[in-house]
């Protein structure tokens, strides 16, 4: 399944909708430093939806998630692909997830603690604040090309 990207606002409705179906956070879509993206299949529909937060020398993939209809078919990991390309080779990449570390661990993101995690990280919202403190941090420990 190959899913293209198309960039759109954090205001966009059907992203805000799919985030609060999969009790993602939506908090802070309209928040500076943020790059949201609609994936489409080749007949140009929705798929899903996905983010990256930009911070000082890395980012966060975020708000990654397939239309329940979509899921089970490679649109997550398509998406996940996607997204890591548009991001600067040689860009520390990071991701807070409650539900999903095993499907995030195939592209080659691993498990850090908090301790491990840069202030310009560990201070977005995200993680500061929306995500549950439970929640476990991976960075992807292969580099990007
Ligand atoms: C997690 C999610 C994005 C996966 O999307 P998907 O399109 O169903 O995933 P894919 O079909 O691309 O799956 C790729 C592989 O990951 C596995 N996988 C899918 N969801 C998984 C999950 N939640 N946990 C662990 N593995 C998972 C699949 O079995 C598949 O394995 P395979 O290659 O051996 O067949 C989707 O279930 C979703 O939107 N969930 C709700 C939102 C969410 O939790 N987002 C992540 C936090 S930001």
């Amino acid at each position: 399944m190959i899913v293209r990207l198309e960039t759109i606002e954090g205001r966009d409705p059907g992203l805000r909708k799919t985030l609060k179906d999969a009790t993602l956070p939506v908090e802070d879509l309209e928040d500076d430093s943020r790059s949201f993206f609609r994936g489409a299949g080749a007949d140009g529909k929705t798929l899903g939806y996905t983010g990256i937060e930009h911070c000082e020398g890395a980012a966060l993939i975020r708000s990654v998630v397939v239309l329940p209809e979509a899921r089970g078919h490679g649109v997550g990991k398509s998406l996940t692909d996607a997204t890591l390309r548009r991001l600067a080779p040689g860009t520390t990449v990071y991701l807070a997830t409650t539900s999903a570390a095993s499907f995030f661990a195939r592209p080659g993101f691993t498990v850090v603690s908090r301790a491990e995690v840069p202030a310009s990280i560990l201070s977005t919202r995200q993680l500061s604040g929306i995500c549950p403190g439970s929640a476990t941090i991976m960075k992807l420990s292969r580099p990007l090309t």
